[in-house]
């Protein structure tokens, strides 16, 4: 084109910033001198002020424009809802959105997906209109998940894109540094606005060898979790580097990127590649490949920059074992030769009840396939997978192509319900039967996430995670203590069966087109009709939060002490409150429903409740935080350590502002959901003192001080009033930037947004 490479397949008329990119990236080498790694190069050269920003890692926020956003349909309607409320006519950057986390599995592929179309024809059409009307692009219900499509259609070398899932940072396998985002963070990308980013420390994994036998690329995530634990990569982007790196394909190094989001890192990036060139091929975007060539500089590391990784891990392709981690975190990684041990020892459920192929980290083709050759095998030799079986695509692409190869009817065969390819029972989507009888049960699955209640909705299911081929042949045995690389099963004639090491192609020879579910950007957009019914349950235009007021943050009651892990599934779960996440309302019923109260002994009937500190009855959260809000009682929400771990939902900040909080008051923060409550207006603080947490008892009033004159860096002091009238001090950190100060006293980051538009 002579205007330039176009951007994707999907955007011809758009380009490829790389002419600015390497601008930026020049006015900062200008300043800094020493080798750069390459997601400082991709950070750095996305810099809306290069010639001026402090890159000072942990300190400096990055203010960045990111090439594109992306967001899912359960985030999309309230990033949506908060944009329309911004008053703009366009998106400022290329923005798609995606149908997949709202279909529900229960009977398969077709009939989910049509359930799907009909319960909740009223998001999508709202979806699809606002789309329209704002140039979105949108991947309607069936086109499949979310990173997937990025890869497929959107994600190029040494580019950056955020998206309202957190395991955005799976486009890394394709040399583009994804980050895990809120809905607010993306709307101000979506509006023009800079988006900002704490900036962040590298971690190198420093990859030798190759893979061999039965470990796959799962295994160096799987491995590096148990390593780093699930806060362990907190404010870090993990570069992967060494000579291990070009024995990888692009979509084995998707999954340990999209997989870096259970270890709570930034990001995640592999150097641009041959096995990308070949990806990029057959995807038909051989230019994009070429434009990369073009401009080495941008999508590989300086030579040298290892020397400077804030901290650098080893790990031997050749000695890896494959692993399997879990239950209830990601990062409990028991290596295969050790996990029966473990089960025996922990009492873990020892008979499989599920077993489960797929999600965006491993539904690739060649995933697909080496299950489809293993399965072949075991149906040669008379067996049956033990336990029921589900398997998922990644995309209609991947779909449409293992059909036509017969690979899918392969796994049919042997009795696998084939989904509709999208989340399911990834993120609670999963209408299983039984659950709610809540028993002890294990399931293994190779997906990212294996969180109490995750799947099912069970908090008893013991979740455990592992790569597509160590999920399959533990399906055809049926028990955890079991050993592919060791053991045999038993055939229908006697004799036994070994499984040997599965192997498969990456890429099929052709890609098979599928279905078309992709709904363009319009032109102009301006005369799209978007009404949302005033009688709708499901959607709820925003109305703004109430500015900052003199005293806000005195005498706050606490509302809960949350004790022990505390995700966002936690906080604003998922499942079946799919359905409300646009409508602040009544999502806001659910907040907290899963956390457990210091306050309260623990018991799983007295999860999600709290004791009213107004009538002294134990009611749920959400019940006494109404009682507040209509008393006009503030409050607080006391946090354990890594608070608002896991997804990107910004849910988990809007609703405890909608009912009335004024602060959450933690031992520590996971990076997304503290940036999302300091959107919301929400008070983020830290104790100082991290054993000041065990001092605070329910019935004391908490008064945050001095918060009218915060300063970046300065911390603030907490009083705490005992019901007897003795008080107490302790000191708070806090991580506000200048920039974010305003968000606090305008009531919301969007709020300033809009006054500063309307100036
Ligand atoms: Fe969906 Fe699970 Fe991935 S929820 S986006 S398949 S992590």
């Amino acid at each position: 084109h002579p205007d330039g490479v176009p951007l994707s397949n999907l955007e011809p008329d758009r380009f490829l910033p790389y002419p600015r990119l390497q601008e930026g990236l020049r006015e900062v080498r200008r300043r800094i001198t020493k080798p750069l790694s390459l997601s400082q190069k991709i950070l750095y050269s996305h810099l809306w002020e290069p010639e001026t920003q402090d890159v000072t890692p942990l300190k400096s926020f990055l203010k960045l424009r990111p090439d594109r956003a992306a967001c899912h349909d359960a985030t999309a309607t309230m990033a949506l809802l908060q944009f329309i409320s911004a008053g703009l006519s366009k998106t400022a950057i290329p923005t798609s959105i995606h149908s997949d986390h709202l279909i529900v599995a229960e009977h398969g592929d077709e009939i989910d997906l049509e359930n799907a179309r009909q319960q909740h024809r009223e998001v999508y059409e709202f979806l699809g209109s606002a789309s329209k009307r704002y140039g979105i692009g949108y991947w309607k219900a069936g086109s499949r998940i979310i990173h997937t499509i990025i890869v497929e259609n959107y994600a190029f070398p040494g580019g950056l894109i955020i998206g309202t899932d957190s395991h955005t940072p799976n486009a890394g396998g394709l040399g583009m540094l994804g980050v895990g985002v809120g809905g607010s963070d993306a709307v101000d990308a979506m509006a023009g606005m800079p988006w900002e980013l704490q900036c962040p420390k590298i971690a190198g994994v420093r990859l030798t060898g190759r893979l061999r036998g039965w470990a796959s690329s799962k295994d160096i995530i799987l491995k590096l979790a148990g390593i780093l634990t699930v806060s362990g990569g907190k404010s870090k982007v993990i570069e992967i580097f060494g000579p291990g790196v070009e024995t990888l394909k692009a979509t084995a190094m998707a999954t340990v990127c999209n997989m870096s989001a259970e270890v709570g890192s930034t990001s995640c990036i592999f150097p641009f590649t041959d096995a990308m060139t070949s990806y990029l091929a057959a995807t038909d975007r051989t230019y994009i490949a070429d434009a990369a060539r073009q401009n080495m500089n941008l999508v590989v590391p300086d030579e040298g920059s290892d020397h400077h990784y804030d901290e650098v891990y080893e790990i031997d392709l050749d000695k890896l074992e494959p692993h399997i981690n879990g239950p209830f975190t990601p990062d409990l990684s028991h290596p295969l030769s050790q996990f029966a041990g473990n089960v025996n020892a922990s009492s873990w459920p020892l008979q499989l009840s599920q077993a489960m192929v797929g999600s965006c980290t491993n539904s690739s083709y060649e995933d697909l396939k080496k299950v489809a050759n293993m399965v072949k095998k075991a149906s040669s030799a008379g067996l049956q997978p033990k336990v029921p079986m589900l398997v998922t695509a990644g995309s209609e692409k991947i779909q449409a192509t293992v059909r036509k190869e017969g690979i899918l009817n392969e796994i049919e065969n042997a009795g696998a319900t084939v989904l509709s390819t999208s989340c399911g029972p990834c993120v609670g989507q999963w209408n299983r039967e039984g659950a709610e009888l809540r028993e002890p049960n294990s399931v293994i699955s190779s997906y990212n996430r294996n969180f109490v209640g995750r799947h099912d909705g069970n908090p008893a299911t013991h979740s455990f995670v592992s790569s597509p081929e160590i999920v399959t042949a533990f399906a055809y045995a049926g028990t955890l203590d079991f050993n592919p690389v060791r053991d045999s099963i038993i055939t229908p004639s006697g004799a036994p069966f070994k499984f040997s090491s599965p192997t498969a192609d990456e890429l099929p020879v052709s890609f098979s087109g599928g279905e078309t579910f992709y709904q363009a950007p319009g032109a102009d957009g301006s005369s799209v009709d978007m009404a949302i019914s005033p009688e709708s349950d499901r959607l709820q235009l925003l109305t703004p939060f109430e500015p900052w007021k003199v005293g806000y943050s005195e005498d706050m009651a606490i509302l809960i002490k949350v004790k022990g892990k505390c995700t966002t599934d936690h906080i604003s779960p998922a499942g079946p409150w799919y359905n409300y996440r646009g409508h602040l309302e009544n999502i806001s019923n659910n907040l907290l429903n899963a956390a457990d109260n210091g306050f309260i002994k623990a018991a799983a009937q007295t999860r999600g409740h709290a004791i009213n500190q107004i009538t002294g009855a134990t009611e749920t959260v959400p019940e006494v935080a109404k009682s507040y809000k209509e008393a006009g009682v503030k409050w607080c929400i006391i946090g354990d350590t890594n608070y608002g771990e896991g997804s990107s939902r910004e849910h988990a900040a809007l609703e405890p502002r909608f009912l009335g909080g004024v602060a959450v008051i933690a031992r520590s923060f996971a990076r997304i959901h503290e940036s999302n409550l300091k959107k919301q207006g929400i008070l983020a603080l830290t104790f100082a003192h991290p054993l000041d947490y065990d001092r605070l008892q329910p019935d004391d009033k908490v008064s945050v001080l001095g918060v009218e004159s915060i300063e970046p860096g300065k911390q603030l002091s907490m009083l705490v009033r005992s019901r007897d009238g003795t008080t107490w001090h302790a000191m708070l950190d806090h991580s506000y930037q200048a920039g974010q100060i305003p968000w606090i006293m305008h009531g919301s980051a969007l709020n300033y947004m809009r006054s500063i538009g309307s100036q």
